[in-house]
């Protein structure tokens, strides 16, 4: 199968993500073609270095990489100065390429290393989870957790170059596969009605992480990407799309401490609220609605949320980045493949949506208020 290569636009410089089964071994000759060395180093976590590094190794990296403990506790400062550390001993200077490969732990972190080594040094971004694969690999965002919140500490740092090799998902745990699928789904819903459809009639393949029916999948989830950062690199307005489902799921994982849920399983019922709020206000066309739950109940259950209590997430929501100048911009699906923002999303729907989810305490009060009015806190996740 022929690689898919996908061209994306940055203030810095263009750059390509490469999408096929065994771009893994040709790394090499992608970087040589493209002039990205000769002087590179490899970053990795040691579970993907463990499973993956062989064929790198095929594809010319004989150094040794440096290793950053897996997991989101190790996205911090401290993680960065040990790559800093790593860099400054093999001497790396300006000209040096750094191959982050890995999770979307890896890529953030590292991206932040090479925005800030030497005030910015270039990156090659090789994501090996599906969610890396399709969404935090492109478009540049880098950063690191803080002790008081996710995401915030960052940079803005377009990679060189994307290598996604869909034959690395094979060894994803299935938990980690299934959530990526979810923010596949995403894009579906707010870019790509076809995708839907050919995740529903493919979905066997797809979970059997069959390299022909993943390919084109990844693919049209990166050409997406790449059409909305390239013409909104800053999140201005058009990238805020992306944030489908992430009002209600970034709640949810704030009010479980990011311990109960996977990212995508919390998009899942994210996207799950934002579409019934969307029908209530018959902003939504049903059909979506039904498409979304039948496919994300296709994938399997997912982590009980009635236990979780709707004070802990409506506070959350007040919280988020998406509240603008104490407006919370929300974003609702309308026809498949179309969104649009709604800027009066009021407390009681949201509570009437958590209520749809299972959530705890959620029934409307008997008074209104909106969270929209609520003052923006400390900004969250992209
Ligand atoms: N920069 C952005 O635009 C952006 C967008 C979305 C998410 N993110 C960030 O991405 C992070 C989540 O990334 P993630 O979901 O990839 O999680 P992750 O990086 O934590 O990886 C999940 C697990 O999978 C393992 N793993 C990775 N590749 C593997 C493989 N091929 N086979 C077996 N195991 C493998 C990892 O070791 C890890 O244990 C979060 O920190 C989030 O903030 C960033
Ligand atoms: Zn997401």
């Amino acid at each position: 199968m022929e690689p898919i290569r996908i061209e994306v636009a940055a203030a810095g410089g263009a750059y390509s993500v490469v999408v096929g089964p065994g771009s893994l071994k040709t790394l090499g000759h992608e970087l040589d073609a493209r002039h990205l060395g000769p002087r590179r180093i490899l970053v990795s976590s040691p579970t993907v270095w463990a499973l993956h590094g062989s064929r790198l190794r095929q594809a010319g990296a004989h150094r040794t990489p440096i290793l950053v403990p897996d997991g989101e506790r190790s996205k911090r400062l401290r993680t960065v100065e040990r790559v800093h550390d790593a860099l400054i001993r093999a001497k790396a200077d300006r000209s040096i390429v750094i191959v982050a490969v890995g999770g979307g732990v890896v890529g953030d972190l590292v991206g932040f290393a090479a925005a800030s080594y030497l005030r910015g040094v270039r990156i090659v971004h090789v994501p090996t989870t599906l969610l890396a694969q399709v969404d935090s690999a492109i478009g540049g965002k880098t950063g690191v957790n803080h002790g008081l919140g996710k995401n915030l500490i960052g940079a803005f740092h377009p990679p060189s170059l994307v290598v996604a090799d869909p034959l690395v998902l094979a060894t994803l745990p299935r938990r980690e596969f299934r959530s990526g699928l979810y923010e596949v789904i995403k894009y579906g819903v707010i870019a790509d009605p076809a995708l839907l459809d050919r995740m529903g009639e493919t979905l066997p393949a797809i979970l059997a992480r069959d390299p022909q029916a993943l390919t084109p999948l990844v693919a049209a989830c990166c050409r997406i990407k790449a059409g909305i950062v390239s013409a909104d690199e800053r999140e201005s307005g058009l990238r805020r799309v992306l944030n489908f489902g992430h009002t209600v799921g970034h709640a949810l994982e704030a009010a479980t401490e990011y311990r109960r849920f996977r990212h995508g399983e919390a998009i899942a019922y994210g996207m799950l609220a934002a579409l019934s709020i969307g029908v209530t206000r018959s902003v939504t066309s049903p059909e979506i609605y039904d498409a979304v739950s039948t496919l994300i109940a296709r994938l399997g259950p997912l982590p009980p949320v009635s236990d979780v209590a709707a004070r802990a997430v409506l506070s959350a929501v007040g919280r988020d980045k998406k509240v603008v100048a104490g407006t919370l911009h929300f974003v609702a699906a309308t026809t498949p493949g179309r969104t649009t923002t709604l800027t009066d999303v009021s407390e009681a729907e949201l509570r009437t949506a958590l209520k749809g989810l299972g959530v705890r305490g959620a029934a409307p009060p008997r008074r209104r208020a909106t969270p929209g009015r609520t003052r923006a806190a400390s900004p969250r996740e992209s």
